[in-house]
């Protein structure tokens, strides 16, 4: 495929990035909040302005109840790097969500404090803000939701809330930081906590890969011919191709939000219910939602090793191969799969899996793992 071809998809790219920002929610108003925490006569917070690494990211949708603010993001820092919320004092959620593994986990399950190993590999987290859906099985619909699991989890933090609650209000460090982002009408709680986190989590944005420089830069960042054959494969359906954007969306995310749960042919099981882990069927209880997990975003792809729920694949290379050669029917298995990589698999050859592979290295962010605002505050 020529590059004139290729750069007429990457400005349909662009075109359709200006279509997606025409749906978003605009920003909250920030003296319209119905939160009580605004009524308070000493909450006065300095509103976060985000930044957006360029014009292909809408604007983020926040929720009402929880505006950004500057104090909110640096408590929300804060309480992620310290390890004041696990039961032992050891273990921070940056614990098993490292910045130089695009804030996942390194090791294929996280041991929490207890010393007892999780069943899934942890997650990355970065533009979690317009995420509709978290974790691998979609059981939580926010991120304050998703903040409250891990603290009292005993195969995470193991800390009863209303001890964690207790540290916070002891500590001379906590209560101040309570006060100038919520005011001081507030008694603390699980839901401040989370708030807090959320507030940091959604300033973490990463928008500034190689890919993004050659899309939206001034020209001086450009995709090698490998790695525009690869976009190539990711982006087409033919015989030779990876047929990937069906569910790793071409769009600035890299993730399909419209149908983010899918099966994409790990296991082979007669019956639905035999998948070791059902994941999202496992929260709707429905047969068809066995053993579809997050169809995750593939920025920072390089540097989120192990790959999969439960990640069994160790490289990049790996995850190539299961695509190409080892895909498994069950009942749930996508329809993509069946129709495009079963019964015989891509023959996709050697030089298009490492041009593949060589385009998703282009979607690594090393100025968001390197970016100082979102490391241990301590
Ligand atoms: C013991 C390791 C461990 C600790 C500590 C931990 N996490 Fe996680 N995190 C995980 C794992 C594993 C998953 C995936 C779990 C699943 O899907 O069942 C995850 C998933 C997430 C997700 C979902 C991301 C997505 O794309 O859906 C968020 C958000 C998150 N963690 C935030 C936090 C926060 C905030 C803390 C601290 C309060 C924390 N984590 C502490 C291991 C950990
Ligand atoms: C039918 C939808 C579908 C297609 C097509 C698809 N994927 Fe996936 N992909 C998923 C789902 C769902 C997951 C998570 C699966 C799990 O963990 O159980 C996933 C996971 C991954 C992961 C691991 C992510 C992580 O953080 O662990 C990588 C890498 C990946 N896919 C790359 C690709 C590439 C490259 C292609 C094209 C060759 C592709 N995918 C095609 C649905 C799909």
């Amino acid at each position: 495929m020529n590059r004139n071809f290729l750069n007429s998809i990457l400005f349909i790219f662009i075109l359709c990035l200006g279509w997606m920002s025409c749906y978003t929610e605009p920003h909250v108003n920030f003296n319209n909040e119905p939160d009580p925490v605004s009524d308070c006569p000493d909450y006065n917070p300095t509103p976060y302005v985000i930044q957006y690494p360029h014009s292909g990211f809408p604007d983020m949708p926040i929720p009402e109840d929880n505006p950004l603010t500057n104090e909110g993001v640096q408590l929300g820092r804060k309480l992620f790097w310290d390890p004041i919320l696990s039961a032992d004092s050891t273990l921070a959620c940056a614990g098993c969500h490292a910045p130089s593994a695009a804030f996942s986990d390194p090791n294929q399950f996280s041991v929490g404090v207890q010393g007892i190993e999780g069943h899934r590999n942890s997650m990355a987290l970065f533009n979690l803000g317009w995420n509709p859906k978290f974790l691998w099985d979609g059981s939580a619909n926010s991120l304050e939701e998703q903040i409250l699991n891990p603290v009292p989890d005993p195969i995470e933090m193991h800390l009863q809330w209303k001890d964690a609650v207790q540290r916070l209000e002891n500590s001379p460090l906590y209560d101040e930081a309570f006060n100038q982002a919520f005011g001081s009408c507030i008694e603390i709680d699980s839901s401040y906590v989370a708030k807090a986190i959320a507030q940091f989590l959604r300033t973490m944005i990463s928008g500034t890969s190689k890919f993004d420089k050659a899309v939206h830069g001034n020209g001086s960042v450009q995709l090698s011919d490998e790695e525009l054959n690869g976009l190539d494969r990711f982006l087409n359906d033919g015989l030779f191709d990876g047929h990937c954007q069906h569910c790793h969306s071409f769009n600035n995310f890299f993730s399909n939000f419209q149908d983010l749960y899918r099966n994409n042919g790990l296991d082979e099981v007669a019956s639905p219910y035999d998948f070791e882990d059902p994941g999202l069927g496992g929260v709707t209880g429905n047969e068809e939602d066995y053993g579809k997990f997050k169809a995750v975003s593939l920025r920072n792809i390089e540097l989120t090793s192990p790959y999969m729920h439960d990640g069994r694949f160790t490289t990049l290379e790996e995850v190539v191969d299961f695509y190409v050669n080892d895909v498994k029917s069950s009942p749930t298995v996508d329809i993509i799969m069946q129709t495009d990589f079963l019964p015989n698999g891509l023959p996709m050859d050697e030089q298009g899996k490492s041009d593949l592979i060589a385009f998703l290295k282009t979607l690594t962010d090393w100025d968001f793992v390197n970016d100082t605002s979102f490391q241990s505050p301590f």
